[in-house]
């Protein structure tokens, strides 16, 4: 089978990451999550003590540093300068300050040139916010994947299961907050691409979501 590329692109808790890794171990493909890439250079600005408005300071580091996506025996780890930050970039507190260092046009042009790198020998699935729109505008398959706010919610609420006192309705109001400032910023804002197809997830199981996508691949381009 000729290898392709599927960019996937949504707002937080759509279920991307997961569906996207089943999608890419069906095929055989490379799973990139480049939510993990935002997410690991803001824990590396927290951990410099730079705020997201020191915009000279973010960019200098973001520009310095070794970010890794590896395959582990857990699946997905994020290497950063080669310390394992896999952990660290779920926290609430990269949660909170992640889309205010993705609105610097100049990190997301850093990052984008990453991105496009791990892709360019194609058979990657890749998820995100701009990737149909702007990391990969060539992907034979675009996906933009949905569900209501409180469904999203609900799933982010299950897999965080054991943080203390976070309510279902305080996960809500941080998604939504979140994905105002993704849909907003002025570079490569959140937005389904003109020629993605648009799945909402809110009623559907994970395997019928992978398989709509699979069959997809096959229309497109004979895949899958
Ligand atoms: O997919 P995620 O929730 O792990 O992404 C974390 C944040 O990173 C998200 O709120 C916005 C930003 N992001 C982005 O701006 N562009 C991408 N392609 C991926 C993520």
């Amino acid at each position: 089978m000729e290898k392709f590329n599927i960019a996937i692109d949504g707002p937080a808790g759509a279920g991307k990451s997961t569906i996207a890794r089943l999608v890419a171990n069906t095929l055989g493909f490379v799973y990139v999550d480049t939510g993990a890439m935002y997410r690991a250079a803001t824990w590396c600005m927290l951990q410099a003590g730079i705020s997201p408005e020191q915009e000279s300071e973010v960019i200098a580091l973001v520009r310095d540093l070794d970010i890794r996506l590896v395959l582990g025996s857990d699946g997905q780890q994020v290497l950063v300068n080669g310390k394992d930050v896999t952990a660290e970039i779920r926290s609430a507190l990269v949660n909170s300050h992640v889309s205010q260092l993705a609105r610097i046009p100049e990190v997301r042009h850093v990052l984008t040139d990453k991105q496009k790198l791990l892709a360019v020998n194609k058979g990657v699935v890749m998820d995100g916010r701009d990737i149909g729109s702007h990391v990969l505008p060539h992907a034979e398959v675009k996906i933009f994947l949905t569900a209501s706010a409180r469904v999203r919610a609900e799933r982010r609420f299950k897999e965080t299961e054991g943080r203390p006192g976070v309510t279902v309705e305080q996960l809500e109001q941080e998604i939504t907050t979140r994905d105002r400032m993704d849909e907003q910023r002025e570079t490569a804002p959140l937005i389904q691409a003109a020629d993605a197809v648009r799945l909402d997830t809110t009623h559907l199981t994970i395997p019928l979501v992978v398989e709509r996508i699979l069959e997809l691949c096959r229309t497109e381009v004979g895949g899958g």
